[in-house]
């Protein structure tokens, strides 16, 4: 089986290279190859996902990504490779998860479209700014199918089986009106599971202060993006959480986390959202042994109090990575 690695730029070149080295611990009849990606490459380059890149990716059963710094203005010929790999594979469901605090949830999040299909455009010279928003039907119905089936899964494991349908549909009527109604449609088919709905803004408030009431919510792409960073303040925060993207019969694994310009090169960053994308991708290719033993190791790590700052410790990217695989090899 092949695995794709694709570190990226910043802290995601130091946390993909713990996870690879632990992939290697867990699964060394793996195949692993390691492609480039964002900022640095399109530098080099001019392109941020080089057709071998997208090739690799494409060959790979699993994907493992780090974080791209990507600019935050207009530059001529970038597109954000993890938004155009999510694209151009049909990776349309992103599944973010948070535990920790008494808090078991997951964000799943629309993928393909939205406002992050990247079509903008300057009229008035310069003086207006238009950005399009495509929501469809069908990317809707899959995304809810996704989230709804992921809930009745959790509820064989004792979760609630509740639903709640983020949006904005009483600004955005049209756009955000066909996503709730596709997803009231949707949630007909699941008599056993309970469904609410929540404007965006009031969920956002209520994933801060009572995060407690949700268990999977399902919502398009930007709204997900950003709901995803409030949720996983309650598991630990940026350092730890990690996601997948679903398409047909392929994933990819990566942090919530971006390219830390502000720490990248101190040798700090947090490999543990690295680390539990690696357990992740164990789980999603049928290893559930490794993919505990991983599980494991990172929580005895941090119980230890070998931890980086950002999770209130003081130690290194290496010293958590080197207790984490001694770990791993005492297990053995
Ligand atoms: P960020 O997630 O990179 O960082 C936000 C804050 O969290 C920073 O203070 C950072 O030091 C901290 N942080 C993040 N991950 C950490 C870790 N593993 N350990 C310790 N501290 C950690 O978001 P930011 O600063 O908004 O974006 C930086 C760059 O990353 C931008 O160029 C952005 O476009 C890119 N980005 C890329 C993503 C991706 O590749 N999927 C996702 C989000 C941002
Ligand atoms: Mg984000």
């Amino acid at each position: 089986m092949k695995i794709c690695v694709i570190p990226g730029d910043g802290i995601g070149l130091e946390v993909m290279a713990v996870a690879t080295a632990a992939l290697h611990v867990l699964a060394p009849d793996l195949t692993i190859t390691e492609a480039e990606a964002g900022w640095a490459v399109f530098q080099r380059t001019g392109t941020a996902l080089p057709e071998t890149t997208l090739a690799l990716a494409r060959e790979a059963t699993a994907i493992l990504f780090g974080a791209v710094a990507s600019p935050s203005h207009p530059v001529p010929g970038y597109r954000s490779p993890i938004v155009e790999l999510r694209r151009t594979l049909d990776l349309y469901a992103n599944i973010r998860p948070t535990v920790g605090n008494g808090v078991d949830l997951v964000v799943v999040r629309e993928n393909t479209e939205d406002l992050y299909i990247g079509r903008e455009r300057l009229e008035d010279d310069g003086a207006t700014a238009i950005a399009e928003r495509v929501i469809t039907r069908a990317a809707s119905a899959r995304i809810v199918r996704t989230a709804c089936e992921l809930a009745r899964t959790r509820q064989t494991y004792g979760h609630p089986g509740k639903v709640t349908i983020v949006h904005k549909a009483n600004v955005l009527r049209v756009s955000d009106g066909l996503f709730r109604t596709v997803a009231l449609e949707v949630a007909t088919d699941y008599p056993e599971l309970t469904f609410e709905e929540r404007l965006v803004d009031v969920a956002a408030m209520q994933l801060a202060a009572q995060p407690q009431r949700f268990d999977v919510i399902v919502t398009t792409n930007m709204f997900g993006d950003i709901l995803s960073d409030i949720a996983c303040i309650h598991g630990g925060g940026l350092g730890v959480a990690a996601s997948s993207n679903l398409g047909h019969g392929r994933a990819l694994f990566e942090p919530v986390h971006g390219a830390a310009p502000d720490i990248a090169g101190r040798g700090i960053a947090n490999p543990t959202a690295a680390l539990n994308c690696v357990v992740m991708l164990l789980d999603w290719i049928g290893r559930p042994h490794a993919a505990e033993r991983l599980r494991s190791a990172i929580s005895a790590v941090a119980a230890a109090g070998i931890r980086t700052p950002d999770v209130g410790g003081q130690a290194t990217t290496r010293e958590v990575a080197d207790e984490i695989l001694n770990q791993l090899s005492a297990q053995m």
